[in-house]
Parts: structure tokens; sequence; C-alpha cells
């Protein structure tokens, strides 16, 4: 735990696979054309319209049934074997798993409770079931429309973290952890293997300053090197103008193999993740969100690796298999992970030269507790023999708490948890 060199010598000094390698170059010349920040159609060039809709005719899939959610959302069915992930040339003969080989077991387990004492516990769930349902054999996947790719710095950078920093416990060089404006409040574990992590996440609807910039609780699954070839998962809820057009909390994932540089991106966007489910939809908003000394709402997500076929499985709630992202798509994480982080991450632009008021969690500290800060519950990780376990020796991090914090703890019911979050700009956060 003392210092962050734990995670560099657990670097191997062989070459990335070939798969990984390829993705990146597929990646970068599938969609190539950059437009003006948030044009309007009006002003682009035919040339540039051409581009969009080519892009657009690759995100969205032909769909048996289309559902119109309260929120705006279209979300289309689409035949599970014509989903996005299968664009993948190394995909194309896969055999698509429709169940995990073991799902970890231990601390917390709900797979005891009856499905009815389940669903009363948790009536989380996603705002488009108001409308209707996909059948199955389909996914459900959130239809991405003109306005969503234009709102992006690029068509290229659609869908992906803009070259974002990465929470980096314990750096000796603190110029990059704020670089971008990234600023988180964390509880991280390194220096051990862990095949997986899961955790209860308090859900709220933070609000967001400037357009382009996002508010996200999650938890990450990481190995490799920070800037360098960074493996990650990660998955939570995020609120995005930028990336979705309305302040809505959607539950959402991501991936990357080579640090936010050429591989990956958020939910279906872009192919990796195989989705096997057709009741949630990666991008959707979900509901209820907690209100401030009222009700709160929370959802587990578990993410675990296979032993047998080494694949990363994604549950979210106790009733939802999401799906998974193949062995071959990483290098490190092909392995396993050398840390698991969990918290929130907010960019500040500085609007006005000041810090920005973009809240994290409940855009309250941690002091003031349950029902009115954000919280992690049940914080686990899956060991070598695939079972949950408490994690040790947890450390914490921010660059900024007079910003955003974050308060460990840990008791019988929750087992290890933490309070997170703040209200950015304040006196002690000018
Ligand atoms: C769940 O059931 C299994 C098998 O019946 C049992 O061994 C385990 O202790 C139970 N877990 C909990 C949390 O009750
Ligand atoms: C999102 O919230 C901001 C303020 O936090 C507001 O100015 C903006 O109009 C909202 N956007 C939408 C689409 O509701």
């Amino acid at each position: 735990m003392e210092s962050w060199g734990g995670l560099h010598s657990l670097r191997r000094g062989k070459a990335r696979p070939l798969a990984v390698i390829f993705y990146a170059l597929w990646g970068f010349v599938a969609v190539s054309v950059a437009c003006a920040s948030s044009p309007s159609s009006s002003s682009l060039s035919s040339k540039q319209k051409l581009q969009v809709q080519k892009h657009l005719r690759r995100l969205n899939k032909p769909a048996l049934k289309s559902i119109k959610s309260p929120d705006g959302d279209v979300i289309d069915c689409v035949h599970i074997s014509d989903q996005p992930a299968f664009d993948h040339p190394f995909l194309k003969d896969h055999k698509i798993q429709m169940r995990p080989n073991y799902h970890p077991e231990g601390l917390f387990d709900e797979n005891n409770v009856s499905t009815e004492g389940k669903r009363r516990r948790n009536p989380v769930t996603q705002l488009w079931h108001l409308s209707g349902k996909c059948p199955e054999n389909t996914i459900p996947i959130r239809r991405t429309d003109k306005d969503d790719v234009l709102r992006a710095s690029s068509v290229k950078r659609y869908g992906r973290k803009q070259h974002r920093t990465i929470p980096q416990p314990k750096s000796a060089d603190p110029g990059l952890i704020n670089q971008g404006g990234h600023q988180h409040a964390i509880a991280y574990v390194d220096g051990g293997k862990y095949y997986g992590a899961k955790a209860t996440i308090n859900v709220w609807e933070p609000k967001i300053e400037r357009p382009n910039e996002f508010s996200l609780s999650q938890l990450w699954i990481l190995g490799g090197t920070f800037g360098e070839d960074l493996n990650s998962i990660e998955a939570g809820w995020q609120v995005s103008p930028e990336l979705y057009g309305d302040n809505n909390t959607r539950l959402f994932s991501y991936w990357t193999s080579d640090a936010y540089q050429a591989t990956g991106c958020y939910n279906l966007l872009c192919s990796g993740f195989i989705q096997i489910n057709n009741e949630i939809a990666m991008g959707a908003s979900i509901s209820p969100v907690s209100a401030y000394r009222n009700s709160q709402y929370d959802i587990s997500i578990l993410v675990w690796k296979d032993p047998n076929e080494g694949h990363w499985w994604m549950q979210f709630g106790d009733d939802y298999v999401l799906g998974y992202w193949p062995s071959f798509l990483f290098s490190y994480l092909g392995d396993s992970a050398s840390m698991i982080e969990w918290g929130g991450e907010v960019v500040n632009t500085e609007p006005s030269g000041e810090h920005t008021s973009t809240q994290m969690g409940s855009g309250h500290f941690p002091e003031e507790g349950f029902g009115k800060a954000s919280y992690f519950r049940n914080l686990q990780v899956v060991d070598s023999s695939n079972n949950l376990r408490a994690p040790k020796e947890i450390g914490t991090f921010t660059e900024l708490s007079g910003c955003y914090d974050v308060q460990t703890g840990s008791n019988a019911d929750w087992g290890h948890y933490f309070y997170y979050g703040g209200p950015g700009r304040n006196p002690k956060c000018a």
C-alpha cells in the first residue's frame, strides 16, 4: 500500500497480443471524419452529412421492434446476432455464450432470497420499461440520433472518453492527475490479483453546470499502466449531457485496452461488449433516483471473470446478467486485474475561471451521512477461487477534498462502505 509501484511491478515485458493492436488500427480507420464542435446540421457540408449518416447506419442495427421511452429515447430491439459486437473482425465466427460458466458467490449472497423479495427490495429499473418489452432473442439498444453524434467534439470521438486522465492514487506527479479537469473521490485496492468486483451504488441525479462536463459513479477493473497501456472495464451510473442530450441518470459501461487512446467506448457504441440480456439497455435512464432526506435507491453492479473462457461478465442488480467483454479485447485483463476502484468522477472545465459547481454523488459531502450523502456499500472483490470477499486495506483518493471528498467505514449490514461526493464550487473549493 505504500507506493504506486505495485501496479508497475506487475507489468509484464511481453508485447501486447496482436488482437489488441489490430483492433486499435481497425478502430481508427472505421470513422475518420471530424466536424466542428457542436455544429447544427444545416452548417454541415454534404460530405460531413454523409459521414454522420454512415456512422449512424453502423451504430443503429435493424430493429425487430422499437420502443419509445417517456424520456425521449428510442429503444431498438435488435436480434442478438445483429448487435454491434459482431462487426468486429475477430468476432465473425464467435459462438455467443448465453450464460456464464461460473457465478461468484460468497458474502452478502442474495441468491437465496425469493425473486419476489428481491424485486420488492430493489425496485430500481429502467424508464423505457413503462412503454414495452423486447422479445426473446433480441437485445435492447438505445438508438443514436444525428444530434447525439453532432454534440461530440468529432464523429470519431462520439461514444469515447475525451483523452481523460485516470484516477491515479498516490501518483508522484500531481500534474498528471488533474489534467483535463477530471476529479475523483474514490476508494481502491491494489497489489493483488483480482478477478472481479461488486458494489451496491446509491443512485442520484447530480447537477451538471456545463453540457460538456459529466458526473459519474462507478467501479473500475484495472490492469496495466496508467497513461500508457491501461486496461479498464468500468460500469455504473452517469449524467452526461454531451453523450445523451439530457440530465438523466443512466446505466453505463466503458472499456479500453490502451489507456483510452484508440480502443473502447461507452455502452454498445463500438464493437466489444456482447450483450445477452433483453431487459436492460446500456445507456438508458434508470429510475427512480434518490432524493435528499427522502427515499434512497441503489443498484448493484458485479463484474467478474469467467475462469473457463476468460471473458469478463457484467451483472446489474440480482437478476440481470447483461453479457460479457471477450477476453481477447484485453492484454493485462486477459489474466487478471491488479487494481479495483470504486467512486465518483466529474469533469471540471472551470467555467468562468472558477471551479465548476457540477455535483458528485448527491452534491453533499460524506459527513452528512445516509439520506443526504451518496454511498457505495458492500464493496467486494472476486478472488482466484471465484469467491466474493471483503477487500483488504482499502485506500482512498481525492484531488481536492474541499470540492469532493470520501470517507470509508464498515459494519455488519453494509460490509465495507464509503460515503463520497460534494457540491464542487464552494468557499473551500474556488
Ligand atoms: C445460501 O444458501 C446456501 C445453500 O443452501 C447456503 O450454504 C448459504 O449459507 C446461504 N447464504 C446465505 C447468505 O444465507
Ligand atoms: C440540464 O441541467 C442544466 C442545469 O444544471 C440546465 O441548464 C439544462 O437546461 C438541462 N438540460 C436539459 C436538456 O434539461
